[in-house]
């Protein structure tokens, strides 16, 4: 299938594996990637600059296609170390950056100058509005569905992509929901590209995480999820657990008095406890309402053939039959 997003990013279907933290290392890159998607590595993952280079260069010997990196902007207390990320992802040659959090306008240059195009990852019109307006090449509009970082609109893709749509002149992908070849279809009807998924992808054969994450979101229903962190302004959709009641609890206590050291014990340090070790209680993770849409853990080749084969019949098959009335 070929789309603006397909021929930007010069990979065969229209389908971005979008960054993850303690998720997207680069086995689960290298396997999107290889089935024909746009595979991302997680910048902040990777604790210096220096280990981002290597994880770039082992993702090459695992893969001769295109392959992106993810660079989050946190609204952090202590700020990563950007400019050495920026020249690691520029070194290693790396073609695509999806960005995600505060305003990337500061990195575009040094981005362009190298060749590298730039996907902003929002949540609104007007985030997006402003990701084009700063010269970004496309974006990937998140809705109120995602995991991980909804904002706080509270928008859904039924209303956000068109709207998105009617208002953006770069290409844009779906994000936050998207599962199979109907949501594929949808996204590409409602004015989208093609598709960015997170949470489907950790439920595969290849992402580097534990097992018992991937029976997490197998179990999960649409139900499954919770909202944490809104008085904070720093909403996140995760996966609910008993770490989650009990920092939802706080919250409903403490009110308007929340600060985030009442929390850090649910949110801090979580990702490699939850994601490496297993340990499923360990606090705060991020998941989507997908998770009632995922069944099973395929490979990812065979995710994203049957997301294609699926889309195509839709299209041609079910679409094409209702015919002209
Ligand atoms: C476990 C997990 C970790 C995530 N970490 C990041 C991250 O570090 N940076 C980022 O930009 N997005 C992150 N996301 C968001 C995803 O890239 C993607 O936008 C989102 O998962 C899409 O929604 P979906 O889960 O419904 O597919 C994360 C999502 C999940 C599920």
């Amino acid at each position: 299938m070929k789309t603006l997003i397909t021929e930007m990013f010069g990979i065969q279907h229209p389908i971005i594996q979008g960054g993850m933290h303690y998720v997207g290392f680069a086995e689960l890159a290298a396997a999107v990637s290889n089935a024909g998607g746009l595979g991302i590595i997680t910048g902040l993952t990777q604790r210096t600059p220096e280990a981002l280079a290597a994880e770039i260069a082992r993702c090459r010997t695992m893969t001769d296609k295109p392959f992106g990196v993810n660079l989050t902007f946190l609204p952090a207390l202590s700020s990563p170390d950007y400019p050495g990320y920026i020249k690691a992802i520029i070194e290693g040659g790396v073609k695509a950056v999806e960005t995600a959090g505060n305003n990337p306008q500061k990195w575009l240059p040094a981005l362009h100058e190298a060749g590298i195009k730039v996907i902003h990852k929002c949540t609104s019109v007007r985030h997006a509005l402003k990701a084009e307006a700063i010269g970004c090449d496309a974006v990937s509009v998140d809705g109120f569905e995602c995991g991980g970082h909804p904002g706080e609109d509270d928008i859904p893709n039924f209303i956000l992509l068109p709207r998105a749509a009617e208002s953006l002149k770069i290409p844009f992908v779906a994000s936050g929901g998207m599962a199979d070849g109907r949501s594929l279809v949808a996204a590409l009807a409602l004015g989208a590209e093609g598709i960015n998924m997170g949470t489907r992808f950790i439920a595969t054969q290849e992402a580097p995480v534990h097992e018992k994450v991937k029976q997490a979101i197998v179990a999960a229903s649409e139900l499954d999820t919770r909202l944490v962190m809104r008085p904070l302004r720093n909403t996140e959709r995760v996966l609910r657990n008993a770490a989650v009641d009990r920092l939802l609890e706080k919250e409903r206590t403490l009110g308007a008095d929340l600060k985030f050291e009442d929390i850090i014990n649910e949110v801090a340090g979580v990702y490699p406890r939850i994601m490496i070790e297993g340990d499923m209680e360990a606090g705060a993770w991020s998941c989507g309402m997908v998770a009632g849409l995922i069944h099973d853990i395929p490979t990812v080749k065979e995710l994203i053939d049957r997301i294609m084969l699926e889309a195509e019949g839709i299209i041609y098959r079910r679409l094409a039959g209702l015919g002209h009335s």
